[in-house]
């Protein structure tokens, strides 16, 4: 049986989770945020900040030191400022608070509109923990069109280990390949891939494919195929 047709449909969805750092949030925005203290500084800051950010939570899955994600997003952001010579008053904090209240790509309110009402289940399934979560779902005025918003906090350890992966199912009472999971971030779409779930890749950010276990369904560049691609008006 294929998990999709000649038209690309993927069939028999139930529920469509989403990554959220990159994927439903922007993380670029913090930075932009402060662009009048950072200038030219503020892209370097977002990239710098957000691949150390990622590595710290792979090393410590991989040490089995896990540590919540704001002490991780915190420690990332200290490295990226020190290495960038960035120490102007204030800007730690102001960056950090701005991480909670990050602005949702354009389409993710429609999009997750539209799913609801073709009767789609939605989720977050990130490394974000509670608190984080919870502000920018709330900031982002998304808590009415979400049904779970799940954390990596309940499992104690980071993407893209399968327990992580395995927390969606549990919680949704859904096998995986009845889920859709959405990932910006490649390596963790083809790490859902792999643990069986169907997977669109919101390639946002131009990646090349990964040389991981895996095959993403689809590539898109927005969110805003999603609902045709399982079969949502
Ligand atoms: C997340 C990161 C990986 O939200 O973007 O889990």
């Amino acid at each position: 049986m294929t998990a999709h047709d000649d038209s690309g449909r993927l069939h028999g969805v139930k529920a469509c989770v989403f990554d959220a750092y990159g994927t439903l949030f922007d993380f670029a925005a913090a930075a932009r945020g402060c662009r009048d203290r950072l200038g030219d500084d503020a892209d370097r800051l977002t990239a710098l900040w957000r691949d150390k950010q990622l590595q710290y939570t792979w090393l410590r899955a991989a040490q089995g030191r896990h540590a919540d994600f704001w002490q991780v997003t915190g420690d990332a952001l200290d490295f990226a400022l020190e290495t960038l010579g960035i120490d102007r008053p204030g800007i730690r904090d102001r960056l950090m608070t701005l991480y909670l209240t990050l602005d949702p790509f354009p389409e993710v309110a429609g999009v997750l509109q539209r799913l609801k009402a073709g009767g789609i289940r939605t989720a977050i399934l990130s490394n974000g923990s509670p608190t984080m979560l919870a502000a920018a779902v709330r900031s982002a005025k998304l808590e009415p069109l979400l049904d779970a918003v799940l954390s990596v906090e309940d499992v104690g350890v980071y993407k893209p280990h399968p327990k992580v992966y395995q927390l969606a199912i549990d919680r949704l009472s859904v096998p995986a390949p009845a889920i859709s999971f959405q990932s910006s971030n490649a390596w963790d779409a083809y790490a859902a891939s792999a643990f069986g779930m169907k997977v669109v890749w919101c390639n946002r950010y131009g990646q090349r494919r990964e040389r991981l276990p895996g095959a993403p369904d689809h590539e898109v560049t927005t969110l805003s195929e999603l609902p045709a691609i399982v079969g949502v008006r």
